[in-house]
């Protein structure tokens, strides 16, 4: 099962992410999780410290095929497989893969290239993988989530965020990609605001599987730079993103 999280930046891709992971830990499934936005911060969210990353392995072996040190014969994308597989960090609980991007000032849409690549080869390894995207909508027009089962689509209750989330709905079919299932979850939700909200989400077509509510603990783990995994269980974030994954049958 192939679980993709996207939607406008800055709308809530990571603490889904990370709540998600955290949600399907107990279920004796075996987790991949993969940061795929360059600037990223699914690790801290998850309270990991990453070495390696894919932008990472990619440099090497660039340096590498021009050092000559790659022996004649070699296929060099056996050895990036083996070299990716190699950076997946691994934990009691999940492991994980950071794309990130190349050094200097090269385009990360190569690293970014490889991820269909790089799921394929993991999919039959994990019962679950679940990807915290780029912002914005080119992880559709590269296709790099194209593959994905359930795509969950991120929005705050910006008119812009709302605006990405139909496109993102809007783009797929364009592109001819059809999730097995999409759906719509709307992050930071002020209570006393929450029906006129969902009446303007609802104009865009998506199903709205879940609602997060705006919480002080959230910014608050946030800026002090604490793991969100370790949110509160009973705090709200955690309860709406509990009955996501039992709505998707996901244990
Ligand atoms: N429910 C919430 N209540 C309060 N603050 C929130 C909530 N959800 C997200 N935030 C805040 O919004 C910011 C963005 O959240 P997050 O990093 O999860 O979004 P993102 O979509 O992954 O962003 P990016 O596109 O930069 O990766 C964070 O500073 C976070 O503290
Ligand atoms: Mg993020």
């Amino acid at each position: 099962m192939i679980i993709a999280v996207s939607g406008k930046g800055g709308t809530g891709k990571t603490l889904v992410s990370s709540l998600l992971i955290k949600s399907l830990m107990g279920s004796s499934k075996d987790i991949l999780a993969i940061d795929a936005d360059p600037d990223s911060n699914l690790p801290e969210a998850l309270g990991i410290s990453v070495e390696r990353t894919v932008g990472d392995v990619r440099e090497e072996l660039k340096k590498d095929t021009a050092a000559g040190n790659i022996p004649s014969g070699a296929n060099k994308w056996d050895i990036l497989d083996y070299k990716i597989m190699e950076s997946v960090m691994e934990t009691p609980e999940f492991d994980l893969l950071v794309m990130g991007r190349p050094e200097g000032s090269g385009c990360y849409c190569a690293v970014n290239n490889m991820l269909r690549k790089i799921i394929e080869t993991l999919s039959s390894n994990y019962d679950i993988i679940v990807i915290d995207t780029e912002a914005g909508l080119e992880h559709l027009s590269r296709r790099t989530t194209q593959n994905v089962d359930i795509m969950l689509v991120v929005t705050d209750t910006s008119k812009r965020g709302i605006l990405t989330a139909q496109r993102i709905g809007e783009l797929s079919k364009e592109l001819d990609i059809s999730f097995k299932e999409l759906h719509l979850i709307v992050n930071r939700v002020k209570l006393d605001k929450e029906d006129e909200v969902l009446k303007k989400v609802s104009e865009t077509g998506l199903n709205v599987i879940g609602t997060i509510y705006e919480d002080e603990i959230v910014s608050e783990y946030d800026s002090e730079g604490k793991p969100l995994i370790n949110l509160p269980d009973d705090s709200n974030a955690n309860a709406a993103i509990s009955k996501i994954v039992n709505s998707l049958n996901l244990k």
